[in-house]
């Protein structure tokens, strides 16, 4: 059996042996982009280099990456998904394209020294071609010379074999691995496009040599790039003859502690097993985004919501299993034990995930008994109801007012004789969300790490921002987030009240005044230490590379920063503030314009 562990040490071995720097992953959060809430992917983080910008620790790089995807939560549960994963990735930035990266990919996977795969058992797909960029034989001829029979590489369209973070950004077609999931040996000719269902894809070969601008506009990058993302938990559930990720070491540590707290033995109840798994993954996904260097708290947007919705998720699979509450916390405990090795902040973030939990979840349990209270009330007059319909309407008002949710209500009507009118209840929900999407779709505009002149702008106006708010509040300030669009930034810093008129009045007048000097924008390559040391700014509990880039605004700034930035402060216009406002405990947020 191989663990996390053992998989995670091989595949940086591996990529070293072929000159590869280790980078460190990055947070969950992802900094400066305010199009996705997480870092969905390995690449993610990487997205500047890829466009052009040159990566400190060189053009070849491998990492594992923590990434989270709600985007399928419906499926969490079932043999292969997850809401929070690992991926295994290398790059190559502009060095190597198609043919090392799969002859590679071919001898990491089947070579004895390293994962030992059965040639026999593996498939590939191949790009197909469209108007956008042609048929990738290439990738196909390189396939077959590595020894994978013809018959199972499968040419794909775009849906299958184009590969994009978001809807802008580096992108381009890819090749992907599958492993046969089946019985015995797959037949001749079998692969992904003859027979989807038995072949789970396990690594996925980007070949990045194309901007998607906008809708309209694909561009040719300066350089081709190679970005792969491997899955962790599937690999290992391959390579150990699982057919299932919840059958790997770390989730079955979860799970043997989530009988624990509820006495439920694990196999004993499909329905029963499908909440189990589902808490498995959700309390591993909460660790993960409360413990993170730039830890989030649950709350009612963004991320936080997200975050909400896993821990509320969670504990009412937990009821299904007799668990009464306060449980939370002692699962969170055997995921900080099982990852602390490969993500420290887990244990050094421990208390406040523990305290996080236990706060959400004493709210939720409350939530749950207020509106078991308010259906009581409602009873007497539904039960004298001939048809025993519950309204829609009043359904809604249970999940509006009382935040109960729609699942609950459905249980205690159905114990009471009731059926509730699901079709009204889902149209009130409808026009609800809609509501609320209206008003947080402007954070979800434009697409990944926009790079536009404008956001380069924002960029280096953000770091004459804090330092002017430096010089003026004092030394205590720190970047807490930061979060820019073609429209604004916004800067959230550590300062404990609200400032004063005269205050954001000079930090406005410092930073139009470094404009006006017009600075040069210089960047460095360092080693961290000898970074800090020369007093650049760093972000305190963020995980760097052992080589940054540092960025010196003349004079006046110094930051560790992955840039880009503009050449020279002059170049940024009118800087005006907007607002200053709370953002949360100690932790100011201002809004401002260029113009
Ligand atoms: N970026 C590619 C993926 O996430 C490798 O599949």
């Amino acid at each position: 059996m191989i663990t996390s562990t053992q998989l995670r040490a091989k595949f940086l071995a591996f990529f070293q042996s072929k000159q590869h720097a280790v980078i460190p992953g990055k947070s969950l959060i992802p900094e400066n982009d305010p199009t996705v809430l997480f870092t969905t992917a390995g690449m993610h983080p990487l997205v500047p280099y890829l466009l052009g910008e040159p990566h400190p620790a060189g053009k070849r790089l491998v990492d594992y990456q923590k990434c989270v995807r709600t985007g399928d939560i419906d499926e969490v549960g079932d043999p292969s998904h997850l809401t929070c994963f690992e991926m295994l990735g290398n790059w190559s930035l502009g060095d190597y394209f198609k043919k090392e990266s799969i002859a590679w990919s071919w001898e990491f996977l089947t070579g004895r020294d390293w994962l030992n795969l059965d040639p026999a058992k593996l498939s590939v797909t191949v790009f197909e071609g469209d108007a956008n960029a042609p048929r990738d034989e290439e990738s196909a001829s390189h396939w077959l010379a590595a020894g994978v029979p013809a018959g199972r590489i499968a040419f794909l369209p775009a849906g299958d074999n184009w590969w994009a973070a978001g809807p802008t950004g580096p992108c381009g077609p890819d090749t992907e691995i599958f492993y046969w999931l089946g019985a015995g040996l797959p037949p001749a000719g079998s692969n992904k496009g003859s027979d989807s269902a038995n072949w789970m894809e396990i690594w996925n070969n980007v070949f990045m040599e194309y901007n998607r601008v906008d809708e309209k506009n694909l561009v040719k990058l300066p350089k081709q790039n190679v970005d792969t993302g491997m899955g962790l938990e599937r690999t290992i559930a391959v390579l150990n003859g699982q057919t299932s990720v919840y059958q790997i070491d770390i989730y079955q540590a979860i799970i043997t502690a989530i009988g624990r707290v509820s006495g439920y033995s694990y196999g004993a109840d499909p329905t029963k097993d499908m909440s189990v798994r589902i808490i498995a993954d959700h309390t591993r996904t909460a660790t993960f985004i409360i413990g993170d260097p730039k830890g989030v708290s649950p709350g009612n947007i963004g991320a936080g919501y997200v975050l909400r919705r896993l821990i509320r998720r969670a504990v009412r699979h937990s009821r299904k299993l007799g668990i009464e509450g306060g449980f939370l916390g002692q699962l969170a405990e055997v995921v900080i034990g099982q990852f602390a090795g490969a993500y420290p902040e887990l244990a050094e973030n421990r208390q406040r995930i523990l305290d996080e939990l236990a706060r959400e979840e004493a709210k939720f349990l409350e939530t749950l008994q207020k509106g078991e209270h308010e259906f009581e009330k409602m009873l007497p007059n539904l039960l004298k109801n001939p048809q025993k319909i519950m309204s829609g309407r009043l359904a809604f008002k249970l999940y509006d007012t009382y935040g109960f949710p729609i699942e609950l209500t459905l249980e205690l009507a159905a114990e009471n004789g009731l059926t509730v009118n699901r079709a009204e209840f889902d149209e009130a929900f409808k026009k609800h969300q809609e509501l609320s999407r209206a008003s947080t779709e402007g954070s979800f505009k434009g697409g990944l790490a926009e790079q536009s002149e404008i956001t380069t702008r924002y960029h280096t106006a953000t770091h004459l921002l804090q330092q002017a708010l430096k010089m003026v509040l004092g030394d205590h300030v720190a970047q807490k987030g930061s979060n820019i669009t073609a429209e604004r930034l916004r800067f959230d810093f550590s300062h404990p009240e609200p400032m004063t008129p005269e205050q954001l009045q000079r930090v406005q007048e410092i930073v139009n005044q470094q404009i006006a000097r017009d600075l040069p924008v210089t960047m460095e390559i360092l080693p961290l230490e000898q970074a800090k040391a020369s007093g650049a700014t760093a972000l305190f509990g963020e995980k760097y590379d052992a080589l940054v880039k540092v960025y010196t605004m003349g004079d006046f700034s110094k930051e560790v920063c992955g840039g880009p930035h503009v050449e020279r402060t002059g170049l940024l216009g009118k800087f005006i503030i907007q607002k200053e406002q709370s953002s949360s405990a100690g932790v100011r947020r201002i809004k401002a314009v260029l113009e």
